[in-house]
């Protein structure tokens, strides 16, 4: 199969690379990528002789035509994903996540092309803090943050692709991922990086907000699993059962690392901060006999901590920017 991967420099997609090159060596894997602050060769220096990288934005109609025609499936990784950046800076946001995903959208239509949509839990909003409600299939789209507003744009684009043009596509939403690659703007890399510079954690608010911690190879065997046994025109909810208050998580990163549980700041929170997010994934369990491999969050959580420390070269020269971004957000 020849697969197009678009964002496949990020963290997602170049989990979802290494593991193509690993276990598929049927797959003829070409990514493609803006490189952006949040892509880098170097998350796919250990693949590089067995993918073609072509760095370029998704927005770009005539490339992504190319591309497209080249290819017997597209997985649509590529989006600006930082809810803080969103808030500071959304246009960015519009054009690769809603741009971006219209033009993938009409190169798949011109060309028939399979394609697998991956989006997140986000765009549902958020759910009670103490409920006991999760988000399914049927779950009505209510985003807060310009990220989850254009994530929810693209999913809208993808189903009507679908329902006027008949294009073969299938959507995913995921919860929160962790795993090796996360860029250190995101929570739980950063609190591992900064223990590691010496640095204290920073906690958005009390941090009672609960997030549905999923591994990342667990989310791109589900995004396999639907790409090639999915019902086209369906949304796919993919979750592990892995929620989590951030207070908590924060604790077990500070305990892993061997710190006081109370050597961290608390930060001013996040505008419009979702209180909540839960996914039942009931129907990918049942149809399509999914199951997250990575069952325990603080094994998972240790192995991650160990991939930071070990491939500090990855992050270090990103860590200063990132944190003096967020020092002018007063965070
Ligand atoms: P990331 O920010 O780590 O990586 C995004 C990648 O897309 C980067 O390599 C970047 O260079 C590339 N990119 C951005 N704009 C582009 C453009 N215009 N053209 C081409 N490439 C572009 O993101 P991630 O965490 O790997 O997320 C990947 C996808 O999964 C996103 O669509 C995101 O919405 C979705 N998702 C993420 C999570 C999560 O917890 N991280 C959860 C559910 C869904
Ligand atoms: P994040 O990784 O940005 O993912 P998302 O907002 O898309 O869920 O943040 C995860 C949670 O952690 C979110 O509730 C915000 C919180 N957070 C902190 O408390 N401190 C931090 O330094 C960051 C980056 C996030």
């Amino acid at each position: 199969m020849r697969l197009l991967v678009t964002g496949g420099a990020g963290f997602i997609g170049a989990n979802f690379v290494h593991a193509a090159v690993r276990e598929r060596p049927d797959a003829d894997v070409t990514v493609l990528d803006a490189l952006t602050y949040a892509g880098s060769r170097e998350s796919l220096a250990t693949v590089a002789a067995d993918v073609r990288v072509v760095e370029g934005d998704v927005a770009d109609a005539a490339l992504v035509d190319r591309l497209v025609g080249e290819a017997d499936a597209v997985v649509h990784f590529a989006a600006e994903t930082h809810v803080d950046n969103a808030l500071a800076e959304p246009e960015p946001f519009l054009r690769s996540n809603v741009i971006g995903t219209f033009t993938v959208l009409e190169a798949v239509r011109r060309h028939g092309v399979r394609l697998h949509h991956v989006s997140t839990d986000e765009v549902y909003g958020d759910l009670e803090l103490d409920g006991q409600d999760r988000f399914t299939e049927s779950t009505p789209y209510n985003p807060s943050s310009p990220y989850s507003a254009t994530k929810a744009a693209s999913d809208m684009l993808v189903r009507a692709w679908v329902r006027s043009y008949g294009v073969a596509a299938t959507i995913s939403n995921c919860s929160n991922n962790y795993g090796p690659f996360q860029h250190v703007e995101k929570f739980i890399p950063r609190q591992i990086t900064n223990v590691l510079t010496g640095r204290r954690p920073k906690l958005y608010g009390a941090g009672t907000n609960v997030r549905d911690w999923i591994h990342v190879e667990d989310h791109n065997r589900a995004v396999w699993l639907v790409l090639e046994r999915g019902t086209i025109g369906r949304t796919y909810l993919i979750g592990a059962d892995g929620e989590r208050d951030n207070l908590s998580v924060l604790k077990d990163v500070l305990r892993l690392m061997g710190r006081d549980e109370d050597d961290f700041d608390h930060v001013p929170d996040r505008a419009g901060h979702d209180a909540r997010y839960a996914i039942d994934s009931t129907p990918l369990r049942e149809e399509l006999h999914w199951a997250p491999k990575h069952t325990d969050f603080e094994t998972g959580l240790a192995e991650t901590i160990d991939w930071y420390r070990a491939n500090e070269s990855w992050w270090r020269s990103m860590k200063d920017g990132v944190e003096a971004t967020y020092a002018e957000r007063g965070r």
